[in-house]
C-alpha cells in the first residue's frame, strides 16, 4: 500500500469522524430544546392533549425497534402499551412531522389509533351520577372512575357496616400524607389460605381501581353465590396503591404513571424530577432489566429497594401478617395479558407449569365470561423485561405461589383513556379470572 493510498483513508476517517460528532451535537441540543419545551416542566394546571396523538406501530426487526428507543430518548415520543412487534407511541402535536419523517424513512408501518388524546380524555369519564347514594349509604359506582376518597369512603363504609366481615387497614401514607388502605375480607375461618389482591400502582390506568372496587363488592354482597372455595379465602384488597399518583391522574396530569415524591436533583443534572415507578421499586432482583436510573424517566426504579413509602408500607404489611398466602394479583392495564414470574429476566419458576396452567385456565374463564383474549405467559419473556416488579417479588420472596400480574383491557384502541363504559365488562371478565386463581390456592 502506497502513502498516497494511506493518506485518503485517513483523511475519510477523520472527515466521517467530524460529520459523526457534528450529528450527536446537534441531535444533543436539540433533545435539549424538546425535553424543556414538552414533558420536564412541572405544570400547575391541567395538562391540556388538545392534538397529541396515539400510533400503533409495526415492529418488525431491530432496527426499527432501535429507530423507535431514538426517538424516546430523543423526548419527541413517549411509549405506551404493546407487545413485541407492535407498540403504542404519544406524539406530541409539535413533533408530528418529525416523527412520521423518520418512521416513514425507517419503513415503519403505522396507524394514527388515537388523533386527539384530549377528546378521547374528556370523553373518558362521564359525570358521576348519585341516584341511590342514600340506598347504597356510599358513593361508588361501576359507570365512572371515581377519586380516591369514594374508594376510601366505600371500604370504609362497607367495613362498618359489616364489621364481623371486612376490616380496613390503614398500612402507611404516602409523601403527600393519604392513606394507603387495605380492605381485609374474611368469614374467619381457621385454615383459610390468604390471597393479596391490589390494584392502582400505576396512576394513569384507571380501570385498576375500578375492577378491584368492583371484585370488593362481589365479595362483600354476593359472596353466598360464589363456590365455597371463594368463600373459606382471606382476602386482601388494596384497591390504590399509588393514592397520589392517581389524584395527580386526576386534578392534573391524565397519564401520569409513578408516584410523586420529588427525587433528588443532584441525581438528574440538578433538574427537579417527580416520583418513581413503584412496579419497579420492590426487591427481587431490584435494579435490573428495564428499570431506569434516571429519575426523570418513567420507569425510574428508585434509589434502593423499597425506597417509596408505598411500596415498603405494603411489604411491611404482607411480611407482619400472619396470613397463609397462597396468591398474588396485581391488575394494571392495557393489552390484555396474564403474566406470571418471572419480569426481571427471560427466565422461569420451577413451578411455572402450575401457573401456566392456572393461567391458561383463566384465560378460558374470561372468554366464558365474554371477554378477549388474554395473552399468557412469563412476564419478561411474553412482553419486555421489568425487574422490581410486585409480583416478582410476591413469588420471589414472600412465596405466593401463584402470583400474577393482570394487564386489562384494552388492545390499544383507547389504551390508557379506557372509556368508563368498559368498566362493567372488563371487571366480570376480570372476577371470572380471579375465580380460577383463588381456586388454585384454596388448593395449594
Ligand atoms: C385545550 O387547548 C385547546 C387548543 O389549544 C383549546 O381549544 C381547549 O379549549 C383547551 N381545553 C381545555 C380543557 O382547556
Ligand atoms: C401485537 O399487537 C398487535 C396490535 O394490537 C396485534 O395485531 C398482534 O397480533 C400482536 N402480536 C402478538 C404476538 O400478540
Ligand atoms: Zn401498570
Amino acid at each position: 500500500m502506497n502513502r498516497r493510498i494511506l493518506f485518503y483513508i485517513v483523511l475519510e476517517l477523520l472527515i466521517s469522524l467530524a460529520v459523526v460528532s457534528s450529528i450527536t451535537e446537534d441531535s444533543e441540543n436539540f433533545v435539549q430544546s424538546r425535553k424543556t419545551r414538552d414533558a420536564l416542566e412541572e405544570p400547575t394546571s391541567k395538562v391540556n392533549y388538545t392534538g397529541n396523538q396515539i400510533w400503533k406501530t409495526k415492529l418488525i426487526n431491530d432496527q426499527h425497534k432501535k429507530v423507535i428507543m431514538s426517538l424516546r430518548n430523543q423526548g419527541l415520543i413517549q411509549t405506551w402499551g404493546g407487545n413485541r412487534t407492535s407498540l403504542d407511541i404519544l406524539v406530541n402535536p409539535i413533533n408530528l412531522n418529525e416523527v412520521a419523517d423518520t418512521l416513514r424513512n425507517n419503513d415503519i408501518l403505522y396507524n394514527i389509533i388515537i388523533d386527539n388524546l384530549q377528546q378521547a380524555i374528556e370523553d373518558e369519564n362521564p359525570p358521576i351520577t348519585h341516584d341511590n347514594e342514600d340506598r347504597q349509604g356510599h358513593r361508588m359506582t361501576w359507570n365512572s372512575y371515581h377519586r380516591t376518597s369514594d374508594i376510601w369512603g366505600f371500604i370504609d363504609y362497607l367495613a362498618q357496616t359489616f364489621p364481623d366481615f371486612c376490616k380496613v387497614f390503614t398500612i402507611g401514607q404516602t409523601h403527600e400524607k393519604r392513606d394507603i388502605k387495605v380492605l381485609k375480607i374474611s368469614n374467619g375461618k381457621v385454615g383459610n389460605k390468604a390471597v393479596w389482591i391490589d390494584g392502582g400502582m400505576h396512576a394513569r390506568e384507571w380501570i385498576s381501581p375500578a375492577v378491584v372496587t368492583y371484585i370488593i363488592n362481589q365479595l362483600v354482597y354476593n359472596l353466598d353465590n360464589e363456590p365455597d372455595y371463594m368463600q373459606n379465602i382471606d382476602y386482601y384488597i388494596a384497591p390504590v396503591m399509588n393514592p397520589d399518583g392517581y389524584e395527580y391522574s386526576h386534578t392534573i396530569d391524565r397519564i401520569w404513571r409513578k408516584n410523586r415524591r420529588p427525587n433528588d436533583p443532584t441525581l438528574s443534572g440538578f433538574k427537579l424530577c417527580y416520583g418513581t415507578d413503584l412496579n419497579r421499586n420492590f426487591g427481587y432482583k431490584w435494579g435490573l432489566g428495564g428499570t431506569s436510573k434516571d429519575p426523570c424517566d418513567v420507569t425510574y426504579g428508585g434509589t434502593r429497594p423499597f425506597s417509596e413509602l408505598e411500596s415498603k408500607a405494603m411489604k411491611e404489611f404482607i411480611q407482619g401478617t400472619a396470613a397463609n398466602w397462597k396468591a398474588y394479583i396485581s391488575f394494571h392495564s392495557y393489552g390484555q395479558y396474564i403474566l406470571y414470574p418471572w419480569g426481571y429476566a427471560s427466565a422461569v419458576t420451577t413451578d411455572y407449569k402450575d401457573l401456566q396452567n392456572v393461567a391458561h385456565k383463566a384465560g378460558a374463564a374470561i372468554r366464558a365470561a365474554g371477554g378477549p383474549t388474554y395473552t399468557i405467559g412469563p412476564a419478561a419473556s411474553t412482553l419486555y423485561p421489568a425487574a422490581g416488579g410486585s409480583d416478582d417479588w410476591a413469588k420471589g420472596v414472600v412465596r405466593m405461589k401463584y402470583s400474577y400480574t393482570i394487564e386489562l383491557r384494552d388492545d390499544g384502541r383507547y389504551g390508557f383513556v379506557l372509556p368508563a363504559s368498559y368498566i362493567q365488562v372488563t371487571s366480570k371478565e376480570a372476577l371470572a379470572a380471579v375465580r380460577v386463581i383463588v381456586e388454585a390456592a384454596s388448593q395449594a
